[in-house]
């Protein structure tokens, strides 16, 4: 007889297709989450440590008191006056450097992404945008010609260019490490003038400052400011997308650009913005955005109404109240040493990166040659989901362990991610 879990697949193939991504060889069927917590239909219990969007917490009281109590009140579009979004749009804006000072709400990042794209191109007269060759900044058609990761749009635009990932683990090709900073510096010089050769010009540069889906690359110091200052002095606008980078998850800081001496243009944002309720946006200055918005009207039926503002409020409440952004730190940390431990134990981990709440782990068959081990790092995701511990995989070649959990992740939580990862990599490793 088939289990209700095979008979759910199957009615879901039935509607969304069978391309819709699904995790895991065995899919999970999820029935309700907890703080840092995940519960199938079965009763098990899996620790999340893959997700952001939950990032104050699966589940968290003040982001459901919040949709509760303001959806009972009143949800409408921004066209009327409501104190949320101004209340809101005021605390969002102050926890950035002058001078990015005004913001527009969306529902999705792939909307936040598309929205600041048309306003580097009306503002620069430009069309050209450059993006690093493994990027993804979301689903729309222009956004998707950002998408050098596996897009099917980025193979066919002319208005995007792009540059190799910077890498300080891999590197280039017979680029020694004290020159790799100007090696990269100089595919951005190639893109910008290729741009202005074609006519086309350049709009800007957007790049997520984490690198995030690209591997969580640790990048050679200095390279994002000069690629920045490159940027700017061809006419073009400097785009972070921090969709995953932001919000306190590198823990130093609220963004994970002010890790960097580099002030962007535009930032992009969503994901753990609303904790799992729709809400996502960009910031830039004033001026920009009325100068765009002048030109072309935006209104977003979803985007900012007085629910999500509400809820947008309880996340960032939670990260001050429960100083989350001071856990990322102490926490990560001790998830780092774990897995440095890890490193010393096991040849398979090549790298260890990380910053804040997230953790890049890079598999590889050979420590010299760095081949990509992609094979045993999905064999580690489904190894850790029978020892209840949810990670996935990043990076151009899937082979590097993506481990995000939730903000409230603790010490006691870490121990029991290490200790899994230690039986799995255990267990991969005896086939190697
Ligand atoms: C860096 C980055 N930007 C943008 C997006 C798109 O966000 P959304 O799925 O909310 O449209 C994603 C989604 O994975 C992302 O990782």
């Amino acid at each position: 007889m088939e289990s209700q879990t095979e008979l759910l697949l199957q009615r879901r193939f039935n509607t969304i297709g069978k391309y819709s991504p699904l995790f895991y060889e065995q899919p999970i069927h999820l029935a309700r989450g907890e703080g840092v917590w995940l519960y199938d239909t079965d009763g098990n219990k899996f620790l999340d440590c893959y997700n952001n969007v939950p990032h104050v917490g699966h589940c968290n009281s003040r982001v459901v008191n919040a949709i509760t109590q303001q959806a009972s009140t009143l949800n409408i579009h921004t066209r009327y006056l409501h104190e949320n979004i101004v209340n809101y749009l005021e605390r969002l804006t102050s926890t950035f450097s002058e001078p990015l000072n005004a913001a527009m709400l969306t529902c999705t990042g792939s909307e936040a992404n598309e929205l600041a794209l048309r306003m580097a191109r009306f503002l620069s007269g430009s069309q050209g945008i450059i993006v690093t060759d493994a990027a993804y900044h979301g689903n729309t058609e222009a956004v998707g010609e950002l998408g050098t990761g596996f897009m099917p749009e980025a193979q066919t635009t002319k208005r995007v260019r792009s540059f190799p990932i910077p890498d300080t683990y891999r590197g280039l090709p017979n680029v020694p490490p004290e020159a790799l900073k100007d090696a990269y510096l100089k595919h951005i010089e190639v893109a910008i003038n290729a741009f202005q050769e074609e006519g086309l010009g350049v709009a800007g540069m957007l790049v997520c400052p984490d690198f995030a889906n690209e591997g969580l690359l640790n990048i050679p110091e200095g390279f994002l400011e000069e690629a920045a200052a490159l940027v700017r002095a061809a006419g073009g606008y400097v785009i972070f997308d921090e969709v995953q980078a932001g919000f306190g998850r590198t823990g130093k800081h609220m963004w994970a650009h002010q890790w960097y001496d580099v002030v962007p243009d535009i930032v992009t944002m969503g994901k753990p913005m609303g904790n799992g309720f729709p809400l996502a946006g960009i910031v830039s200055n004033l001026d920009n955005v009325n100068a765009f918005t002048k030109h072309a009207m935006y209104f977003n039926t979803f985007g900012g109404t007085p629910v999500a503002c509400a809820v947008g409020n309880a996340v960032l409440d939670a990260l001050e109240e429960d100083n989350l952004l001071e856990n990322a730190v102490t926490t990560g940390q001790y998830v780092t040493e774990g897995l440095l431990n890890l490193q010393q134990e096991f040849d398979l981990i090549g790298d260890v990166r990380s910053r804040g709440m997230f953790f890049g782990v890079e598999l590889v068959l050979d420590k010299t040659l760095k081949t990509p081990a992609k094979k045993q790092a999905k064999q580690i995701v489904n190894l850790m989901r029978h020892h209840g511990v949810l990670i996935s995989t990043i990076g151009p070649d899937d082979s590097v362990l993506k481990i995000r959990p939730p903000m409230p992740f603790k010490p006691e939580h870490a121990d029991i991610l290490l200790n899994a990862l230690a039986k799995a990599f255990t267990a991969v490793s005896e086939e190697v």
